[in-house]
């Protein structure tokens, strides 16, 4: 567990000096609600996927690989499909910061959607790698209903029907508005540079901060500040003279927990989390 200075100078610092707090989330937000992250070593989602038969792990969001074989990715999503899991109280945590109004902008990457379910209004989250909530045809891109997609993949463990369009003459398969490997991200993400390069202070929480472009964020000359189970990204190595980073590491709950004791708002956080 982080050590409790470093989280009373991170909460210092957001009383005294912040207006404007950019959340960069990744996997590790969403542990706690039983998700699995990606690349955690034993629990992480590509190392419990030698049942799928891939080439490699991330192949399952593989674009080239889905338009070839849909069904690693239609397995899966059957099993993390957003509507079983709640909120953390991370996520909480996140909506606290809106109503105190410091939240500028999350930034995520999370096709979960618990953020929105945690109450954070959409105007203010960017869903850099999409999300399940919407999905369309791969090759005319026209729109497929939400309620028919919810049946197909909830479905999929015994009917094994992967959904395809019905547009006369398409037929193309159905994909999730998730931003796949080879895929670019929405154009909100690139528009949101120019709030994250103005932030007061980027918090980054439970990402490896391993794919790009998103990890690039963490790169902006703002002060920045950590909550990981693990040291990631380039954290620990800002030179003295550059801006304030705080690193802070353990279950990203239980820091965040503490940080609100001594902004004196953990009342205010477990009674979000518990509505
Ligand atoms: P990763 O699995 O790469 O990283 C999750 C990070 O969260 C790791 O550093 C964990 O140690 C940490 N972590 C896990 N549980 C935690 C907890 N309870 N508290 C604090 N830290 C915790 O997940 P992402 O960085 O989100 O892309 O992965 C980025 C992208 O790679 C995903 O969006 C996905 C994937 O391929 C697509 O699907 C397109």
């Amino acid at each position: 567990m982080s050590d409790n200075a470093e989280i009373k100078e991170l909460a210092n610092f957001i009383r005294d000096k912040c207006k404007n707090i950019v959340l960069m989330l990744g996997a590790g937000v969403s542990t706690a609600a039983g998700i699995p992250d990606f690349r955690s070593p034993k629990t992480g989602l590509y190392a419990n996927l030698a049942r799928l038969n891939l080439p490699y792990p991330e192949a399952v969001f593989d674009i080239q690989f889905f338009l070839k074989n849909p069904v690693p990715f239609y397995t899966l999503a059957h099993e993390l499909y957003p509507g079983k899991f709640r909120p953390t109280l991370t996520h909480s945590f996140i909506r606290l910061l809106h109503s105190h109004n410091l939240l500028s902008l999350c930034c995520t990457q999370n096709i979960d959607t618990l953020e929105r379910r945690a109450g954070v209004p959409s105007e203010k989250i960017v869903e850099a790698h999409g999300s399940f909530a919407t999905q369309r045809c791969v090759r005319c891109r026209t729109p497929f209903d939400d309620a028919k997609m919810k049946d197909f993949v909830m479905n999929y463990a015994q009917k094994k029907l992967i959904p395809r369009c019905g547009k006369k003459g398409c037929g193309g398969l159905i994909k999730p508005d998730i931003v796949f490997f080879g895929e670019s991200l929405p154009p909100s993400f690139f528009s949101s540079q120019s709030v994250v390069s103005k932030a007061d202070l980027i918090l980054v929480i439970g990402t490896s901060l391993t794919v790009q472009p998103f990890a690039s964020l963490s790169l902006y000359p703002v002060p920045r500040a950590l909550i990981n189970l693990d040291l990631v990204g380039d954290f620990g190595m800002r030179e003295s003279d550059e801006e304030r980073e705080f690193i802070l590491l353990g279950q990203c709950d239980d820091i965040v927990r503490e940080l609100c004791r001594e902004l004196g708002w953990e009342e205010e956080l477990m009674k979000l989390w518990e509505e």
